[in-house]
C-alpha cells in the first residue's frame, strides 16, 4: 500500500498503518477528507455529506443524500428502556463516561440484527448517540426529554433535543445550524490519532463495533486529546477569574517544573498553525457578532495566542495552536455546556471511526494489534517461600 513510509499489517510493532481515509501533512498544515480539503467541506458540506464522504469514499448524489438523511430520521429514536439508564446515573457523572456506557449498551437494545446489516449500524450510531447526547443532558437538569423531529436537519435536530422548552420553545437559528455542522465537520476524522487507533486495536480483535466505539469515547476523554476543548475554556476561566496576567500564564506554561500546561496549544502531528484551528477562530468571531455575545475569554484567547507565537519556547517547540484552542467559544455561543464539550467532540469523530474501523475490517491484511516491548525487568530469579521473605 503506498502512501506510508512504515507499513505493518494490524498495528504490528511499528504502531502505523495505510490508509486512504484523511491525508493530514504536518509540516504545512493541510488536511483533507478523502482528497477533499478541509477548508471546502467547511466552507460547502453539511456534516452529514462529510460523514457520508468518509464512510463511503465519495460524497453522496442528492439521492444517496436523501435516502441518509431519511434513514437517520428513521433511526433516531431510542429504545424507551434506555432512558432508565440516563435517570440512574449519579447527577455528577461526566457526560464522556455516560456516553461511553450508553454506546456499548446500544448493541444489547438491537440484538436482531446481523453483522451483515453493518452499515445500518453506522447509521444507528450516527442517529442514536446525537440523541443520547442530548436526552443525557436534558436528564442531567431534571428535564423532559425532547424527542428527534422529522422535518428538522441533523444539527437542528441536536440543539432543538437540547434547548426545546415548552415555556421557551426554540428557534431555530440558521447561523447557529451552520456553525454546529462546520463543527463537527472539522472534528470528523484526523488520521491515526489516540481515540482512533484505540477503535482500530479494539476492532482487531473482531470485537463489535460498538465496544471500538465505546473504546474511542473513553480514550477521547482525556484532556491530552478531546477533554482539551473543556480544559482550554476551565483553564481561560481560571484565568479570568485570578486575574492571571498573560505573561504569567506564559511564564508558567514554559516552566518544565510546573504541570502546568498551555490547553489548546501544541500537537502530534501539526507543527504549524492547526488548518481546523484557523476556521474554527474565524468561526468565533462571526458567530459571537452575530448573537451579539462579548465573551472576555476569546479576548484572552486571542492575547494568549499573540503573545505564544512570538515566544521562543513556543516557536523553538513548534507549539501552535489546535482546534481545541477557540473551539470551546463556539460552543459556549451554542449554550451548550463545558463538560459536553468532549461529546460534541465525540459526535463529530464519529464518522471518522467508524470509517477507519470499516477500513480495517475490509483489510485482508488486518491482523490482531499486538505490539512488542522492551524488557527492563529482572532475571530470572528463584519463588521464595512466604517464610523467606
Ligand atoms: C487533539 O492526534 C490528533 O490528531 C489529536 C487531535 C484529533 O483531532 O484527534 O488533533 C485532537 O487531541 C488535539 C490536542 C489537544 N490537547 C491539548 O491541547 C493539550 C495540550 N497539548 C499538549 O498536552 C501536547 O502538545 C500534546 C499532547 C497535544 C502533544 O504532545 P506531544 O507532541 O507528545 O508533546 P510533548 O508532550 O512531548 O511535549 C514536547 C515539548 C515538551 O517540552 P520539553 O520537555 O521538550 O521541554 O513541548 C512542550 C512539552 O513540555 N509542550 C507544551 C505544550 N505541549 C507540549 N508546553 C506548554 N504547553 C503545551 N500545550
Amino acid at each position: 500500500k503506498t502512501g506510508y513510509i512504515t507499513y505493518d499489517p494490524g498495528f504490528g510493532n511499528t504502531g502505523s498503518c495505510a490508509s486512504a481515509i484523511t491525508f493530514m501533512d504536518g509540516e504545512r498544515g493541510i488536511l483533507r477528507y478523502r482528497g477533499i480539503p478541509i477548508e471546502d467541506l467547511a466552507e460547502n458540506a453539511t456534516f452529514i455529506e462529510t460523514a457520508y464522504l468518509l464512510i463511503n469514499g465519495h460524497l453522496p448524489t442528492l439521492n444517496e443524500l436523501n435516502r441518509t438523511r431519511v434513514l437517520l430520521n428513521d433511526f433516531s429514536l431510542i429504545h424507551e428502556s434506555m432512558q432508565v439508564f440516563f435517570q440512574n446515573f449519579p447527577r455528577a457523572s461526566h457526560p464522556m463516561g455516560i456516553l461511553s456506557g450508553m454506546i456499548m449498551a446500544l448493541r444489547s437494545f438491537y440484538p436482531d440484527m446481523g453483522e451483515e446489516d453493518i452499515n445500518i449500524h453506522f447509521l444507528y450510531l450516527l442517529s442514536k448517540v446525537r440523541t443520547m447526547a442530548a436526552m443525557s443532558y436534558r436528564m442531567s437538569r431534571g428535564e423532559k426529554v425532547v424527542y428527534p423531529r422529522h422535518d428538522l436537519s441533523y444539527c437542528a435536530n441536536f440543539l432543538n433535543m437540547m434547548f426545546d422548552s415548552p415555556v421557551h420553545p426554540y428557534i431555530v437559528d440558521e447561523d447557529l445550524v451552520r456553525a454546529l455542522n462546520v463543527f463537527l465537520i472539522l472534528h470528523a476524522d484526523h488520521e491515526q490519532n489516540c481515540s482512533t487507533s484505540a477503535v482500530r486495536v479494539v476492532g482487531s480483535s473482531k470485537a463489535p463495533l460498538y465496544a471500538s466505539i465505546a473504546a474511542g469515547v473513553s480514550a477521547l476523554w482525556g484532556p491530552l486529546h478531546g477533554g482539551a476543548n473543556q480544559a482550554v475554556i476551565e483553564m481561560l476561566e481560571k484565568i479570568l477569574k485570578e486575574g492571571a496576567t498573560i505573561d504569567e500564564v506564559i511564564r508558567r506554561a514554559k516552566d518544565r517544573k510546573d504541570p502546568f500546561r498551555l490547553m489548546g496549544f501544541g500537537h502530534r502531528v501539526y507543527k504549524t498553525y492547526d488548518p481546523r484551528a484557523k476556521i474554527i477562530k474565524k468561526m468565533c468571531d462571526k458567530i459571537l457578532e452575530k448573537l451579539k455575545i462579548e465573551d472576555p475569554l476569546l479576548d484572552i484567547a486571542k492575547k494568549l495566542e499573540e503573545v505564544a507565537l512570538t515566544d521562543p519556547y513556543f516557536v523553538d517547540h513548534n507549539l501552535y495552536p489546535n482546534v481545541d484552542f477557540y473551539s470551546g467559544i463556539v460552543l459556549r455561543a451554542m449554550r451548550i455546556p463545558t463538560n459536553m464539550f468532549p461529546v460534541m467532540f465525540a459526535i463529530g469523530r464519529l464518522p471518522g471511526w467508524i470509517a477507519q474501523w470499516k477500513e480495517s475490517m475490509e483489510d485482508p491484511s488486518q491482523r490482531i494489534s499486538r505490539p512488542r516491548q522492551i524488557y527492563t525487568g529482572l532475571p530470572q530469579n528463584p519463588f521464595q517461600d512466604i517464610m523467606e521473605r
